[in-house]
């Protein structure tokens, strides 16, 4: 069949060349906002006089049909249309008429695929930020319900000072939360609506862009038509939010898989959120922290993938700029996955805090203290530090602990250390006086979820 846009050219394509160029296979999916954008258009149309009130009245009565019939499954995408936009104005026309062919009036597929897009991709936007709510407030919970479980802190992957299991949990709350305001604040810049723009150079009918835009629910018009038909960054800039968000749900994932391994046994994760192995019997997987961390790889693949697209693009539209839409689709479907699994697994996941603290003691991580406690008494912190080091080294060589170093050893490395460092160094008192503001003491912690929460409710 000859296409919609024979005219020059035949219109009769090579049927591979047709399967390459045509892009229905995956802008389906963005057959409401199409039909929705077209609804906004022929109202706008009619408005400013371009077509009679009645063929409007036509047009919208034709789209909704369309729409009625997609949603239900009356009606078929048709493979052999090369997009959505153009399949839609088919099947409208096929029904209506010459009246279907009024209302591409004014407008071009360059600006009506960009505005699919951003209305697409606004409400994913706001799926995103409803799921990272989501799992940031299961982290608050976790923390909450686990307020006495202490755990080493590590640098390195070295047992470095006690924390709370707490506090290492709401470090990944706060990196949810500038994840959320990043896509918030992508999400805002989006929203500007493109339509009117036709091919790039604008129109010569007396259109208004603004009152569209309105209609279709956008904070705006883009300002410059060649500009709004030739950029994907509002599709750049979710997908780098989301990729660094997936960077952060990826470290998480790494510390769960560690933490499951039976070196740490620090938490175990529901049945629900793990496999077995097909031979070994014993095993039990914590396969959805890997895919979320494998996941991460091909988001951050996508964000490159658009990026390399478009740097070599010349001004204005180019077909090239149909790859946007499977890049930022994949990066967003997996995204929302990945969320999904994760906010439940955390959930469920169950905490051991005996474990936790066996391991804070095993790792001299109150040799700061021992050293704080020299400098407290008066000593530089450089010439305290080199003692304590050298204790942990004498204990490491008879097999014991600071909790378990004999004071009169003590006193052999430094006069100023009385009975009282037992306390010091305890564990819990190591924790509990961490007090300074982010600090990893219980009243600091408490602290950071109220705060946490309260950024919740804006
Ligand atoms: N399917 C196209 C895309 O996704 C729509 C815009 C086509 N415009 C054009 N002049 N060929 O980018």
């Amino acid at each position: 069949m000859a296409k919609m846009w024979a005219g020059r050219t035949s219109g009769e394509t090579d049927s591979i060349a047709d399967d390459f160029n045509s892009s229905i296979g995956f802008d389906s999916r963005m057959y409401r906002q199409d039909i929705t954008g077209s609804m906004a258009h022929a109202a706008m149309l009619a408005k400013t006089g371009i077509i009679a009130g009645a063929e409007a009245d036509e047009l919208i009565d034709g789209l909704q049909g369309i729409l009625d019939d997609l949603d239900s499954g009356r009606l078929d995408f048709d493979p052999s249309c090369e997009d959505i936009h153009m399949f839609v104005e088919q099947i409208l026309t096929e029904r209506l008429g010459d009246v279907g062919k009024k209302l591409h009036t004014a407008r071009s597929r360059n600006d009506q695929v960009a505005l699919d897009l951003r209305m697409y991709l606004r409400d994913e936007a706001a799926e995103l930020v409803a799921l990272v709510r989501e799992l940031t407030e299961v982290l608050v919970s976790v923390a909450e319900r686990n307020m006495k479980a202490v755990m080493p802190g590590y640098t390195h992957l070295q047992r470095a000072q006690p924390i709370l299991f707490s506090h290492h949990i709401m470090a990944y709350a706060m990196m949810l939360l500038r994840d959320k305001a990043r896509i918030e604040d992508a999400a805002k810049r989006m929203n500007m609506s493109p339509i009117g723009s036709c091919a790039f150079a604008g129109t010569t009918y007396h259109t208004d862009r603004a009152f569209e835009a309105e209609k279709l629910g956008f904070d705006g018009i883009t300002q410059n038509s060649i500009d709004g038909v030739s950029d994907r960054d509002f599709c750049l800039e979710l997908m780098s939010a989301i990729a660094i968000l997936m960077m952060h749900l990826s470290r998480l994932s790494e510390e769960i898989v560690l933490w499951t391994s039976w070196e740490f046994k620090f938490v175990e994760l529901s049945d629900s959120y793990t496999t077995g192995s097909s031979i070994m019997p014993q095993k039990k997987n914590s396969d959805m922290a890997e895919l979320i961390r494998g996941k991460t790889g091909r988001v951050y693949g996508d964000l490159m993938a658009l990026l390399t697209t478009l740097k070599g693009l010349p001004l204005a539209y180019n077909k090239d700029m149909q790859e946007d839409k499977e890049a930022v689709f994949d990066a967003v479907d997996t995204v929302k996955m990945c969320l999904k699994v994760m906010t439940p697994m955390v959930d469920t996941m169950k905490v051991i805090p005996e474990n936790m603290r066996r391991a804070a003691n095993e790792g001299f991580i109150n040799a700061t203290d021992l050293a704080d406690y020299m400098v407290k008494k008066g000593l530089p912190f450089r010439t305290a530090y080199k003692i304590s080091g050298s204790v942990v080294a004498d204990c490491i060589k008879r097999g014991l602990v600071l909790d378990t170093y004999p004071l009169e050893d003590y006193k052999k490395f430094s006069e100023l250390i009385d009975g009282d460092i037992y306390d010091e160094i305890n564990i819990d008192h190591c924790v509990e006086t961490r007090v300074s503001a982010g600090g990893t003491s219980s009243e600091s912690v408490k602290t950071q979820i109220a705060w946490v929460r309260e950024q919740l409710k804006s």
